[in-house]
């Protein structure tokens, strides 16, 4: 079994993306994309729906699952050799894997809602940055649980993992990260 890995940069409400599903700029932060793009570079495959691609010059060379409804179980990418897409319901993840030719290490679920909340069984590890100055009313959430009554926090305790220290990844921006283990 492969290690599972969440990383995510959320508002101070708990939010990924505006209602029209764009990241605005007030939750993007150098010091995060450092992080998040630095492990990434660790992991065996990248996992993510269909408009949450990390961008940045070393995408093309990570191994990556596109989660999709357009095909039944997976296919190949044609535009991009590391890429294989993959619906979840036609397929285990470990078939998935294994059909992407990808090796041992950690697997990086890096968004959007509908993904980050399937694997919430499956973490073993949650990175959760947020841009505490930035709110986004009306907007995504990292899961499809948070709200008025449930923060990102309360929806990660509820599934079974527990909180590290808080440290500061850009204290002038009020960018900071909590690592989540089971
Ligand atoms: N702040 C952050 O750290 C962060 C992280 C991730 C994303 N984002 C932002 O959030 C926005 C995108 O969010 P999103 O929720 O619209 O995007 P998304 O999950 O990347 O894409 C949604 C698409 O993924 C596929 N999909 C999702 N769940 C699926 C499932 N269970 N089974 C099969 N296919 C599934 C579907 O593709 P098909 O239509 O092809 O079937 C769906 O239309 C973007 O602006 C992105 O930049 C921000």
């Amino acid at each position: 079994m492969h290690r599972i890995e969440g990383y995510v940069i959320v508002s101070a409400d708990g939010m990924i993306a505006d209602a029209n599903g764009v990241m605005p700029d007030s939750i993007r932060n150098p010091a995060d994309q450092h992080f998040f793009q630095a492990g990434l570079d660790e992991t065996a495959v990248v996992v993510h729906g269909r408009h949450s691609h990390e961008g940045g010059p070393r995408t093309a060379r990570r191994k990556r699952l596109v989660v999709t409804r357009q095909i039944a179980t997976t296919a190949p990418d044609p535009a991009h050799p590391n890429s294989l897409l993959w619906n979840p319901t036609g397929a285990t993840l470990e078939e998935a894997i294994e059909q992407l030719g990808a090796g041992d290490g950690a697997v990086a679920i890096i968004g959007g809602t509908e993904v980050f909340s399937m694997f919430l069984p499956r973490y073993d590890t949650f990175y959760l940055s947020r841009a505490a100055n930035a709110k986004i009313p009306g907007g995504r959430p990292v899961f499809h649980e948070v709200g008025p009554t449930a923060t990102p926090e309360d929806v990660l305790m509820r599934h079974g993992l527990k909180p590290g220290p808080r440290r500061d990844l850009d204290a002038a921006a009020e960018v900071s990260l909590v690592t989540w283990e089971r």
